[in-house]
């Protein structure tokens, strides 16, 4: 059923008021009542969900002054007004500063009607309008924020593009750091859902009982709706999902076949199955893990990006040296190849965790890139180790990056990248030739 639209009366004389709104609601308006335009200017306002027909002779603030304010809150608002004999000249003054139409009294109520109905028609046209707009911003905003155009995050890209259309619940799973929880809501945020709530809980932080309470009550006084009402029509997206007990499990896949298709909630299941530890196809019941893992996203880790990791590492930088009033550090072609064949085991958070601190240690005058990395992985096992790699392969590599990048910047101009390579044309050519570069690419 279409939402009811609203119709806000103000007008001075109570009669007049009481009859107007019984009509309109007869003729089924959510008919509103204001004895003066101070009263309607407490609730009538910007994305008002409807019309407003007001008088123009009111004591106080009249019609006339009550228009221009409403016209500057929202010009789009349908404001009907209604005029005495022989207020023509006002009247045409009225539409002139934005009114839609007006109402001679004594007015005839199917006029009214007629009226109200084409004014709470365009109303609602411009805020579905509105509400869409504000949708995609918000998906291009969550897309905005994803760093990276190396081929695994195109194509990261692509999938969150796609399943944010598709119907189902997805599964998204990739080593810890390497952004799930962001891909999670820009799959929200890009898909039909975007505007209804996003609701995140982590299955791995509260004991069963809570979790149980949190997720489908009851909750305890002042705690709000339980998260499964909570997300209605929008996502649920249950972090760390190999850790749901068995019980709940239960409890999740009733919830599930009670959605429907297209489901009403969608649900976003992350799991981690990169740590130690069980699969997240262990963990889970198998019907449980087919009715989630249909769709499933897989984010890449940070070390096969590529030349992401420089993009990252200096988007990063220039915030926090913004954010500490400093100038960003600059690094080193060597830093540089340090960067980009670090192991990486916590992939951007822990980039952004390096970034912050080469920032502060940039700051301070002191310390290596090189030490910050050394001082970083030393759990994960020695630094920078080539990981039975030839060097040959990382040389090529950054090689490979190197003129990739500058090629990029200078949109294909092949000599300006020379001059910037110091490298002959010919070699440039045969650089290109081998790692499949092809000029055309940039233009
Ligand atoms: N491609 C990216 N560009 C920019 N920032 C990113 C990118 N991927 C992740 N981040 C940032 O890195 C941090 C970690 O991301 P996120 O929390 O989404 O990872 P995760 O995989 O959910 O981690 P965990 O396994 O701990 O749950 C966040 O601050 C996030 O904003
Ligand atoms: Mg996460």
């Amino acid at each position: 059923m279409a939402r009811m639209m609203k119709v806000a009366i103000v007008d001075d004389e109570e009669d007049l008021r009481q009859s107007v709104s019984q009509w309109l609601a007869l003729s089924g308006f959510d008919a509103v009542a204001f004895a003066s335009a101070e009263e309607a200017l407490k609730v009538v306002g910007a994305d008002w969900p409807g019309a407003v027909i007001s008088d123009i002779r009111m004591p106080g603030m009249d019609g006339m002054a009550f228009l221009k304010r409403l016209m500057s809150l929202d010009s789009a608002l349908p404001v009907i007004m209604i005029t005495g004999h022989g207020d023509v000249p006002m009247a045409v003054e009225a539409m002139r500063m934005g009114a839609m139409d007006f109402l001679e009294k004594p007015f005839n109520p199917d006029r009214m009607t007629e009226l109200a109905k084409r004014a709470t028609q365009a109303r609602r046209l411009t805020l579905d309008n509105r509400a869409l707009r504000r949708d995609l911003a918000e998906g291009a905003q969550v897309m905005g924020k994803l760093i990276g155009s190396s081929a695994p995050m195109e194509r990261l890209r692509e999938d969150i593009l796609d399943l944010g259309q598709a119907d189902g619940h997805v599964l998204i799973d990739g080593e810890t750091g390497t952004g799930k929880t962001l891909a999670a809501h820009a799959l929200h945020a890009v898909g039909p859902r975007a505007g209804k709530r996003f609701v995140v809980v982590s299955c791995a932080a509260y004991t069963e009982d809570v979790l149980a309470a949190k997720l489908f009550g009851p909750v305890s006084e002042g705690g709000g709706l339980p998260l499964v009402e909570d997300a209605r029509g929008g996502t649920l997206c249950l972090e760390d999902i190999e850790a749901l007990s068995q019980s709940l499990q239960a409890r999740l896949l009733t919830f599930i076949n009670e959605q429907g298709t297209p489901a009403e909630t969608r649900v976003i299941a992350i799991c981690n199955t990169h740590g130690e530890g069980r699969t997240v196809e262990d963990a889970l019941r198998a019907d449980l893990y087919f009715r989630l893992a249909a769709l499933k996203i897989l984010l890449p880790p940070l070390r096969n990006r590529g030349e992401d990791i420089l993009t990252l590492f200096a988007r990063m930088s220039e915030q926090f040296a913004e954010e500490y009033g400093c100038p960003a550090p600059v690094i080193t072609a060597q830093e540089a190849a340090q960067l980009l064949q670090a192991p990486w085991p916590g992939n951007v958070r822990q980039l952004i965790n390096i970034a912050e601190r080469a920032v502060l240690q940039n700051r301070r005058g002191t310390g290596s890139i090189a030490s910050l990395l050394m001082a970083d992985n030393e759990d994960a096992g020695p630094a920078m180790t080539t990981e039975g790699k030839p060097l040959k392969d990382y040389v090529e590599n950054f090689e490979r990056m190197l003129i990739d990048n500058t090629m990029r910047r200078h949109k294909g101009a092949i000599t300006a990248v020379m001059d910037e390579l110091c490298l002959p044309r010919r070699t440039l050519n045969e650089k290109m030739a081998k790692y499949g570069l092809s000029r055309a690419d940039y233009l």
